[in-house]
């Protein structure tokens, strides 16, 4: 049975007063020891803060990119080893903003991957199609072009300490939230292209849903087989809506 991991990806969002007040509320709701995993993905420079504040508590947290370098002359760079020294447990890698915006490729994103995983952070690998790419009928070809470069880079094996998310771009910030049935049906195509290498790997993977996930539909997807919890953009600033989120996933 896999247990239910709900992160928070703050993106480029925060200050430290705000930090301050938002992970306070959320140490006065959820408990040491958690039975759902809880982490919060900040802004690397808040990263100090963020461990001083919730050391020893039961919230995790970690970062939003690294870099596929360890070390050397890569100006602006954050290597994983970095993000380990500041606590980190994880790391988003691949998200679709950093795709669209930023460039990054396939084969960087499994790259970082690689990255992550050799620091020791469980990387958090996102994949997901356009709406147009949707509307054509492609997005079990965009998940395995995706999964694939990071099966290509690593093995099935790279995936036994990392987790997948699943986030549809037309469903991020927009207010538009995959139904539970497609983010479920997109959940398990990701999970059985992993089975067909390695169906051990894959029965234990995590597979968490991002997109417009709120208090109102988070435990509507959470109960879904193939759903292991959630990757929480915009209500993972308000803290109240980001602990209904987190209390969704204890419902089994
Ligand atoms: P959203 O973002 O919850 O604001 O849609 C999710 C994400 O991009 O990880």
């Amino acid at each position: 049975m896999r247990s239910k991991i709900v992160v928070g990806n703050w993106k480029l969002n925060g200050s430290l007063a705000g930090n301050e007040a938002l992970l306070k509320a959320l140490l006065r709701d959820i408990p040491r020891e958690n039975p759902a995993a809880c982490a919060v993905c900040v802004p690397s420079p808040y990263l100090a803060q963020v461990r001083a504040l919730l050391e020893g508590s039961g919230i995790a947290w970690g970062a939003q990119d690294l870099s596929r370098f360890d070390q050397g002359a890569y100006t602006g760079e954050v290597s994983g080893r970095m993000l380990v020294e500041l606590g980190c447990r994880y790391v988003i890698v691949g998200h679709s903003e950093r795709r669209t915006i930023f460039g990054e490729t396939d084969a960087l994103a499994a790259q970082k991957y690689v990255a992550a995983r050799n620091a020791g952070l469980t990387p958090i690998f996102c994949v997901g199609e356009t709406l147009q790419e949707r509307e054509r009928g492609e997005m079990q070809s965009v998940l395995a072009r995706q999964v694939d470069a990071l099966l290509h880079a690593y093995g099935a094996v790279g995936l036994e300490r990392g987790i997948v998310a699943y986030e549809p771009v037309w469903a991020i910030g927009t207010g538009r939230t995959a139904t539970a049935a497609q983010a479920d049906e997109a959940h398990a195509f990701i999970r059985g292209r992993i089975a067909a290498k390695d169906e051990a790997v894959a029965r234990q993977l995590p597979i968490l849903y991002g997109g417009s996930v709120k208090a109102a539909n988070a435990a509507e997807l959470f109960a879904m087989p193939n759903v292991d919890g959630g990757l929480v953009g915009g209500a993972s600033l308000v803290a109240q809506e980001f602990v209904a989120i987190w209390r969704a996933a204890l419902v089994r």
